[in-house]
C-alpha cells in the first residue's frame, strides 16, 4: 500500500482544522497506510540560519523529516492566518527542507514529486483560501506535486453533524471527489 503523512498547520488543543484532518485520515485508511501526525509533539524553535547545524536540534528535526520522507504522498490541513499559512506550519517547513541543503549526501527533499493534497478549515466563511493559495506556492516552491483539487471548510466549528459527517453535503462531495483524486494520482492503474 502507498503511505500517506497527514499534517495539520495548528497545534491548537481544539484545532478545528486537526478536526479535519482526522475526517480526511479516515477517508483514505482502506486505501493506504496512514502516518497522522500529532503536531502538538512538534517543538522545533523558531528557525535561524545561525543554528541551522546544531545537533541538540537536529535531532529534533530529524524524526519528522524520516516521516515526511517516507510519505508517497500527502495531505496538508492548512488554518489560515492573516491570508497565509500559519507560522508553526511554515517554521516546520524550513527545518524540514534546510537538511537537503546542509547535508545533501544523506538528505533529499522529501516533498520532491510527490502529491499533495491541500485542505484547509476556518472559523468564518473565508474557508481558508487565501491560505491554500500561500501554501501552493510554498509546496509547488518545494516541488511538491500539489493536485488542483482542494477542500475549504468555513464556519468549521458548526459544520459537523453528529455522526462526524460535513452537514455540507456539496463539501462531502468535493472532499470524496479530492480523496478520490489523490488515490488515483497515486494508484494510476486503478
Ligand atoms: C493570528 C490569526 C490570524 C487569523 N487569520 C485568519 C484569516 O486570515 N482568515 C480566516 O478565515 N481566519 C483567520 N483566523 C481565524 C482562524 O480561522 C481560526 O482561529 C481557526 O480556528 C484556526 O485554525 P485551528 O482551529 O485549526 O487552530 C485567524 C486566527 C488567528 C489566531
Amino acid at each position: 500500500m502507498k503511505h500517506i503523512l497527514v499534517f495539520s498547520g495548528s497545534q491548537r488543543q481544539d484545532s478545528l482544522n486537526r478536526r479535519l484532518a482526522f475526517f480526511l485520515a479516515q477517508q483514505l485508511e482502506h486505501d493506504f497506510t496512514l502516518d497522522v501526525v500529532d503536531t502538538k509533539d512538534i517543538d522545533f524553535p523558531l528557525f535561524n540560519q545561525d543554528d541551522e547545524r546544531n545537533p541538540e536540534i537536529l535531532k529534533k528535526i530529524f524524526p519528522i523529516y524520516q516521516r515526511f520522507l517516507q510519505a508517497d504522498g500527502f495531505v496538508m490541513v492548512c488554518p489560515e492566518y492573516n491570508g497565509s499559512v500559519t507560522p508553526f506550519l511554515k517554521n516546520t517547513l524550513d527545518w524540514i527542507s534546510r537538511l537537503s541543503r546542509i547535508a545533501p549526501d544523506e538528505c533529499i527533499n522529501p516533498l520532491q514529486e510527490k502529491p499533495m493534497l491541500l485542505a484547509s478549515a476556518t472559523a468564518g466563511m473565508s474557508g481558508g483560501i487565501l491560505g491554500l493559495q500561500a501554501a501552493r506556492n510554498i509546496f509547488n516552491y518545494l516541488g511538491s506535486l500539489v493536485l488542483a483539487e482542494q477542500i475549504c471548510m468555513p464556519q468549521a466549528a458548526h459544520a459537523w453533524n453528529d455522526g462526524g459527517f460535513p452537514k455540507d453535503t456539496y463539501l462531502l462531495e468535493i472532499i470524496h471527489h479530492a480523496v478520490g483524486r489523490l488515490s488515483s494520482v497515486l494508484y494510476p492503474s486503478v
